[in-house]
């Protein structure tokens, strides 16, 4: 079982992906801390973010565990991570990892930006996940307050909506949905009720029913 999963920020993405993982008893992947991880090996070294070559050589470097999840889930570096993303040679550096990942015999969940569209092309369930922007931003703004951050409402949503212009505008990997994805827009669900939403998707997909 091989679930692909991909949305803008904040889109309810991460939990769904882990609560697909859970049910179905496999690994998950969420990429975007791969791109975070990075984000911060170039701040640590004090390289520029534009930086290609060092991004790329860090991003190369990393290993698929111990993340400080703590760390690399604030605004700060979902912002400069979203910044190493843009770069093609960062991307290239982090694609076989996930595929390594994505080819795990008993299969995986893996969610991000391109995973329906570059890193799993293949996979037989692909769920693009999106909602609207101000409901991403109470998400996003309820998360940042629950880890201690000091919120503004009105800057995580400007923080959203500049992500989601450079996630989807950028040239190297843009953020879209894969041709045969299923959207779930989570905009009016809560997180049982996506989940429930999702779990469809994933059986209708993985045995289709015909006639
Ligand atoms: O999903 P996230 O918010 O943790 O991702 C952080 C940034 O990393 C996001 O703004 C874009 C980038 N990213 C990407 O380009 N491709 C992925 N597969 C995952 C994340």
């Amino acid at each position: 079982m091989l679930i692909a999963i991909d949305g803008p920020a904040a889109s309810g993405k991460g939990t769904l992906a882990r609560r697909l993982a859970r049910h179905f008893n496999v690994p998950h992947l969420d990429t975007g801390l791969l791109y975070r991880a990075t984000a911060a090996g170039v701040i640590d070294k004090g390289y520029r973010l534009e930086d290609g070559a060092q991004a790329a050589s860090i991003a190369r470097g990393l290993a698929l565990v111990d993340f400080d999840e703590e760390r690399l889930r604030s605004r700060e570096m979902g912002e400069a991570a979203s910044v190493v993303a843009a770069i093609p040679e960062v991307r290239e550096a982090l694609i076989e990892a996930q595929r390594r990942f994505a080819a795990r015999p008993g299969g995986a969940v893996l969610d991000g930006r391109d995973i329906g569209t570059v890193i799993c092309p293949e996979a037989p369930v692909k769920i693009f996940v999106t909602a609207s922007p101000e409901t991403r931003a109470q998400r996003r703004a309820l998360e940042l307050a629950g880890r201690g951050e000091k919120v503004d409402f009105a800057a995580v949503l400007e923080d959203i909506k500049k992500r989601d212009a450079r996630d989807a505008g950028r040239s190297a990997a843009p953020l879209r949905a894969a041709a045969d994805a299923v959207t779930l827009d989570t905009t009016l669900l809560d997180v049982e009720a996506a989940f429930a939403a999702a779990l469809r998707i994933v059986q209708e997909k993985a045995a289709p029913t015909h006639g």
